[in-house]
């Protein structure tokens, strides 16, 4: 009998996970998930120890692996970081735009440079990892899978202090739309996945600046979750594994939610029926 193969193998694959140092949370669980696939994975992050820890961590599961410290908002560390991957690689089939950054202020009271950091992390280095990953792409022929980490927030607003962090997630939503189209032709397919309340350990220290109780602040939550339930960092490995793979081949500038279906419902839903109804 003829053995299906697996569309979701990554064997043979080179990916980059920026912001996957194990200090973090959602690049460090899609960086490990994506070498567990098979692939093997450069890690970049800020944090030069975490980006160590992550790598051994994927030499352990039998991948190769490069740990390399990189500034997501400073331009000259990427191209050194893309010069790194040409030198030990050679070859870059899949990009995960990771890294963001936030700065919680009142809109009236955001000063300037807070505004550029967050513009500049987010939005601006996801733009250069993107250019440098797809002009690779284009060049070898073979495609590529770009995946962009954005947020519900990039669709709706989170209030509370929110606003540079949005703008820069709706930049990535409609970078991914215009890239797709771009690299549509040579293969090369960008895709963007929006979670939500994915319980990191920069997520868990985040929701300690709102005033509530911790449990008041989760009860508040769990009202737009109709999954009944927050997410983990291991909720993103399945999508991006997806995403990097053949099980994907048709599937471009597509935003995908990861967020118990939190974006689906708008301010007029509710997960809970009258207890008085009748019928
Ligand atoms: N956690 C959530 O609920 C949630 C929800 C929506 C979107 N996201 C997005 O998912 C991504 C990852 O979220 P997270 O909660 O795991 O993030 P995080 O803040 O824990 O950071 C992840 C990693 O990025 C690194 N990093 C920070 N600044 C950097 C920089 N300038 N250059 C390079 N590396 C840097 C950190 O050292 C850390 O290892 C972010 O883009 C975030 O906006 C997260």
């Amino acid at each position: 009998m003829a053995m299906s193969r697996n569309r979701f193998d990554l064997t043979g694959k080179i990916a980059l996970v920026t912001g996957a140092g194990a200090g973090g949370g959602l690049g460090h669980a899609m960086a490990v998930g994506l070498a567990e696939a098979g692939a093997d994975v450069v890690v970049s992050d800020i944090d030069a120890t975490g980006a160590i820890a992550t790598r051994q961590e994927i030499e352990q599961i039998g991948r190769r692996s490069l740990a390399v410290a990189c500034d997501n908002g400073r331009r000259e560390e990427i191209l050194a970081l893309f010069a790194d991957i040409d030198r030990d690689f050679g070859h870059i089939d899949v990009l995960i735009n990771n890294v963001g950054a936030g700065a919680r202020f009142r809109p009236e009271e955001l000063p300037y440079d807070d505004w550029q950091y967050v513009i500049g992390t987010s939005l601006t280095g996801a733009f250069l990892c993107a250019t440098e990953a797809g002009r690779r792409m284009i060049a070898q022929g073979s495609g590529g899978s770009i995946i962009n980490i954005s947020s519900i927030a990039g669709s709706s607003a989170l209030g509370r202090g929110n606003l540079p962090h949005s703008v820069a997630k709706s930049g990535i939503n409609q970078m991914t739309r215009e890239l797709a189209v771009e690299w549509g032709p040579h293969g090369v397919r960008v895709n963007a996945i929006q979670p939500a309340q994915i319980r990191t350990p920069n997520w868990i220290a985040g929701s300690k600046v709102m005033d509530w109780d911790y449990p008041v602040w989760e009860r508040h939550l769990l009202e737009g979750i109709p999954l009944g339930r927050l997410g983990e960092p291991d909720d993103l490995v399945g999508p991006a594994v997806f995403l990097a793979s053949e099980a994907a081949a048709f599937v471009s500038g597509c935003l995908l939610p990861v967020d118990g279906a939190n974006l689906a419902m708008n301010a007029g839903g509710n997960i809970h029926w009258p207890a008085n109804r009748q019928d």
